[in-house]
């Protein structure tokens, strides 16, 4: 596991994932074996791994990533650092034969993801990308609403996602700064698109056109270290996404936004016969006979409670974390061949849908996102 002093290595990957199955005594398979994963840690600081090891009982660390990846008792190689230096780890990990696990954006450029697509299959090498948000309860139950029918024909969606990241100067900022550096690989496009690519792909049908507009709304930000440096990536992106049968996703990205809704990502599907807002957790509905008829005066106050007016879509079944849910998938997919869907190919398309929102905003009009294959 590389990367896993990082946020997301950290407490998604490693503790709530990774060290949340071993804790539970493993993994059941499906002709009831159990398997434990034995992670052994990668990363650039002796001293942080070894801090981590010894905090959650883990025997193996290490700084050398080609010494790990020759250990043939570890054939999943897992990646969580910046973006900026997975291409090159993975690469090296198909190389030692290893089946691999990655977060997104699985490379820089979608010439560079496609070509981890093609070498993990000319390699033989099972290959999977973080797809969380499919996890969501508030995202499986909307998807559940899809199956059954409940919205008609699907009409728009629109959402909207961010939150105020601190500048670092009177407040400590809550994300890492690399993300606010171009040439660090920061941005909010390629952050953000390559999850809208796959929640819209897998609920709705695969985007096929982008018209997106990025912006740097904070020029200047404070580092870790209280220098202030200038904000080259983009912090805010308004895409327009163009679905089969006509489908139009409106989604708002943004970390110069304060939160005035109920959680932190919201997507509202409006249909024919209804209509829904999920969040992270969450799924409101309200069907075509309770929608009322609002008549716009603005000479009176509101005459209704809008929110009350929607139904909470109730859970039905166990919603765990959804990191775990997919490393369980994925390992699954390792050890017995269960289908995941999730592949490299499949973070390209991701990546590709980055790339064109941000060739979109560059050059200011609307791209058609094309098929790749490997
Ligand atoms: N799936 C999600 O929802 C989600 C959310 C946030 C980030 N991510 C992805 O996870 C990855 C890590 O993001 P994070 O927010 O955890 O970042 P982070 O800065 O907290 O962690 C980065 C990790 O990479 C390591 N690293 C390796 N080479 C480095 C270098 N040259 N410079 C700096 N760090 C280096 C660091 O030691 C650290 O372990 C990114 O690719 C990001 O796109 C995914």
């Amino acid at each position: 596991m590389n990367g896993v002093t990082g946020r997301m290595g950290y407490r998604q990957h490693l503790v709530r994932s990774i060290l949340a199955i071993r804790d539970a005594g493993g993994l059941q398979l499906a002709d009831g074996r159990r398997v434990v994963p034995e992670p052994i840690l990668v990363g650039r600081n002796e001293r942080k791994l070894a801090d981590l090891a010894a905090q959650h009982g883990i025997e193996r660390w290490t700084t050398d990533l080609d010494e790990a990846l020759r250990d043939d008792s570890a054939p999943i190689y897992f990646d969580a650092q910046v973006t900026q230096a997975r291409e090159k780890s993975i690469k090296a990990a198909i190389a030692a034969g290893k089946h691999i696990y990655t977060e997104k954006p699985t490379a820089e450029s979608l010439e560079g993801a496609l070509e981890l697509a093609r070498l993990a299959a000319e390699a033989g090498v099972k290959n999977g990308v973080v797809h969380d948000k499919l996890y969501l309860p508030g995202l499986v139950k909307l998807k559940r609403l899809i199956d059954g029918g409940f919205f008609g024909q699907i009409l728009s969606v629109r959402g909207e996602f961010g939150y105020w990241v601190f500048e670092g100067d009177w407040q400590e900022a809550q994300r890492p700064s690399w993300n606010y550096r171009k040439e660090d690989g920061g941005g909010i496009v390629v952050d953000m698109f390559c999850h809208w690519s796959y929640v819209l792909e897998n609920l709705f049908g695969r985007p096929e056109a982008v018209t997106a507009k990025a912006v740097t709304h904070i020029p200047t930000r404070i580092d870790e270290h209280g220098q202030p440096y200038p904000a080259t990536a983009d912090d805010a992106a308004y895409g327009i996404f163009e679905l089969p049968g006509g489908v139009i996703a409106q989604i708002n990205s943004s970390w110069a936004v304060r939160v005035y809704r109920d959680e932190l990502v919201e997507f509202q599907v409006d249909g024919t016969e209804g209509s829904a807002v999920a969040g992270l957790r969450e799924c409101k509905i309200q069907h075509r006979a309770t929608t009322p008829k609002p008549v716009w005066n603005p000479d009176l106050p509101v005459t209704e409670r809008f929110r009350d007016q929607w139904q909470v879509v109730p859970d039905n079944a166990d919603l765990d974390n959804g990191f775990r849910a997919q490393w369980e998938q994925f390992l699954r997919h390792v050890l017995e061949d269960a289908p995941h869907a999730y592949d490299f190919l499949a973070g390209a398309r991701g990546v590709q849908v980055a790339e064109l929102g941000l060739q979109s905003s560059a050059e200011g009009r609307r791209i058609e996102i094309p098929e790749v294959t490997v």
